[in-house]
């Protein structure tokens, strides 16, 4: 790991976007260097490497560029959960609330054991609508959800309130 590096200065802020009033955090200067982005993974795995993770979910599509790495480094299963209507195989829904409207997530049912240790990442927490929707799909299938995983929590709308006591780590917060 690289203590040296700040992330917080690879995020740009984008104000009024996709809707007038929302800060847009947007990751893409931080995925552009690929040192910053591998000291992401870095510190993720860091923090998760003994926590005898089995399958690491997320939603798409910025939690799959941080997800599908950490999943690697930790040598766990890669499970995608996708908007409605792209998966192929059997499915189980869930519908919830954005920051900035409403949506809906959709996950193999096969996908998760019921024996699973199961980390979810995504690329930011604001609301929590998204990471809530994916513990109601990993828990339908009897797993343990061990974490949730940042990149960015925004503080200030309190989506940690939202994950009935799950832990949550996050490498950067706004508050
Ligand atoms: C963004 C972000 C998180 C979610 C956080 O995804 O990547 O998944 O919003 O907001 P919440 O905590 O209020 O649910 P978005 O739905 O914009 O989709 P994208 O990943 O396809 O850009
Ligand atoms: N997803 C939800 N709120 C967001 C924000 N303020 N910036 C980037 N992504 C988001």
């Amino acid at each position: 790991m690289n203590d040296s590096i700040n992330l917080k200065k690879y995020i740009r802020e984008i104000p009024d976007f996709p809707k007038p009033g929302i800060l847009f955090r947007d990751i893409t200067p931080l995925l552009a260097e690929p040192t910053v982005f591998q000291e992401v993974i870095n510190r993720l795995t860091a923090y998760y490497q003994d926590k005898k993770i089995t399958a690491v979910l997320a939603a798409e599509a910025r939690g799959f560029i941080f997800a599908a790495p950490l999943a690697l480094a930790l040598r766990a299963r890669f499970i995608p959960i996708r908007k409605p209507g792209k998966l192929p195989f059997e499915t189980k829904a869930f519908h919830y609330e954005l920051e900035y409207g409403t949506d809906s997530l959709e996950m193999h049912t096969d996908s998760i054991h019921s024996d699973d240790r199961v980390l979810i990442v995504d690329d930011l927490l604001a609301t929590g609508g998204t990471i809530s929707a994916c513990i109601e799909l990993a828990n339908h299938s009897q797993a343990e959800v061990v974490s949730c995983a940042f990149l960015i929590e925004l503080s200030f709308l309190k989506g940690r309130e939202k994950m009935n006591g799950c832990d949550v780590f996050s490498l950067i917060q706004y508050d």
